[in-house]
């Protein structure tokens, strides 16, 4: 019995989704903590690929009950649509297998029309959002007038928040954006059919997690982006507008710090980044364009090309200390078969220092070089492999030089987007 984290390392989409099915194997619930619909998680099961947005990367297990904490911003329509888009596969969600918490706040339209309107004012300068209305969702959190699950079972509630909402909402993207307003009565019966088809599904997370971990239960914790978009530890401003940390688990979720057992960082064995901000190790060449093509490297959520780059180690080395990690799990070291050499970042040079650590001034960390350790390529197909010593000697000891310079242990190589295509050295439910 035990309670895992999953975190992401780098800036997000490194195999998250992968690893969570994976685990999920072993636990009895699996919980978002934080986020929203701005995540891409994708899975391929037997050849067959699913990408989830807001719904637990748990969900296919049969007896696995999956649950969205408070923590998370929950658009509705896309839930149903993810819902929906399940019962179409032949893969039936019913309250039994999912609960969204009650006090989950709520993206409503005006959030995307402000992410959106925002992004465009800004041309040049801007973050690169997924344009889900997430930023204005954590904001109308943090000022007090969001709207919550809980909301969509109180009507007379529901509707005050939303007209005083539309007053404030429509001023600020008429006046400043020359946008369209937002019509009152049609939000407001969209939200309202919404509500009866949700309302099944709301629950109080923090109290059944307790109840389950009474039962000892697993608990494994799915977080989405990654520690170096995180809003207080990652690349400010060019981050996302909650906190991907392990830490978080317990705020998004509602449990307390020493239920945590293991935390699970996923390292995809290059670099990759959607949307705009520094990127140390980034490769605008060719060797950038072979890893975003064999690594198909474009957004779950949005499509866009990402940018790819050699590994960098101070990335995530960072992320091993503001997580607390004690596991590693490496994917997609298969796309790396082929390059030779291969280019590990483990420093920076900024204007003649050598720097062990991510600068805190953006400007600094533009103004960084990487500082490379060359390792030497292999050429033989890895997906096979299930097993560290079948590994090639190359990719053993590129594998080897990362657990050293991050120091923490490698539990899960990744070698393919499949199942199977795994080789388990530890499993972080053994604690
Ligand atoms: P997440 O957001 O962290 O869950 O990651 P994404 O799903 O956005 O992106 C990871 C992509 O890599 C997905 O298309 C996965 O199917 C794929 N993937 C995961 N692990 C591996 C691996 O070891 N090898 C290969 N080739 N693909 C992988
Ligand atoms: P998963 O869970 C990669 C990035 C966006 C943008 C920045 C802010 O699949 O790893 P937002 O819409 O959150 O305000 O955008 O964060 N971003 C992600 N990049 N993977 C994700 O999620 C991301 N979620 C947000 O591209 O740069
Ligand atoms: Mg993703």
């Amino acid at each position: 019995m035990a309670n895992v984290v999953v975190i992401g390392t780098q800036w997000g989409d490194e195999g998250k989704g992968k690893v969570v099915d994976l685990l999920s194997a072993h636990a009895n619930r699996i919980v978002r903590f934080q986020g929203g619909n701005n995540a891409g998680h994708t899975l391929v099961i037997n050849g067959e690929r699913f990408v989830f947005h807001l719904i637990p990367s748990g969900i296919l297990y049969p007896d696995t009950r999956c649950l969205i904490g408070n923590g998370v911003v929950v658009d509705p329509e896309v839930l149903l649509e993810e819902i929906k888009g399940l019962l179409d596969r032949g893969i039936a969600i019913s309250p039994k297998k999912l609960g969204l918490s009650e006090r989950a706040h709520l993206i409503m339209p005006y959030h995307k029309a402000i992410d959106i309107a925002r992004e465009s004012a800004k041309g040049r300068s801007k973050i690169g959002t997924t344009g889900r209305g997430i930023g204005p969702c954590y904001e109308d959190k943090v000022a007090r007038v969001g709207i919550r699950a809980i909301d969509l079972t109180e009507l007379d509630v529901l509707k005050e928040k939303i007209r005083a909402n539309l007053r404030e909402k429509n001023f600020y993207l008429t006046n400043l954006f020359g946008c369209e307003p937002l019509e009152y009565k049609s939000l407001l019966d969209r939200y309202l059919s919404l509500s009866h088809e949700l309302s099944p599904f709301i629950v109080d997370v923090s109290a059944e997690l307790h109840e389950a971990m009474g039962r000892n239960e697993s608990i494994l914790f799915e977080g989405a982006q990654g520690t170096h978009l995180d809003i207080d530890h990652g690349t400010y401003p060019f981050v996302t507008s909650s906190n991907p940390v392990a830490a978080n688990a317990c705020i998004g979720a509602g449990i307390g710090p020493k239920t945590l057992d293991s935390i699970v960082g996923i390292v995809k064995a290059y670099t990759t980044r959607v949307g705009s901000g520094p990127f140390v190790s980034e490769l605008i060449d060719e060797t950038g364009n072979y890893l975003q093509e064999i690594g198909q490297e474009f957004g779950a959520t949005t499509g866009r090309r990402r940018r790819c780059g050699w590994l960098d180690l101070v990335v995530v080395r960072y992320s091993a200390r503001v997580n607390g990690m004690n596991h590693l799990a490496i994917t997609k070291l298969d796309v790396l078969t082929g390059l030779d050499p291969i280019d590990l970042c483990i420093a920076y040079e900024c204007q003649g220092k050598r720097l062990e650590n991510v600068p805190a001034k953006l400007s600094a960390l533009y103004n960084c070089s990487p500082v490379y350790e060359e390792m030497e390529g292999w050429k033989e197909d890895i997906s096979g492999a299930r097993a560290f010593e079948e590994l090639p000697k190359n990719a053993q000891a590129y594998v080897r030089r990362i657990e050293e310079v991050v120091g923490v242990p490698v539990s899960i190589i990744s070698v393919g987007s499949g199942r199977k295509e795994t080789i388990f050295c530890k499993n972080p439910f053994d604690e």
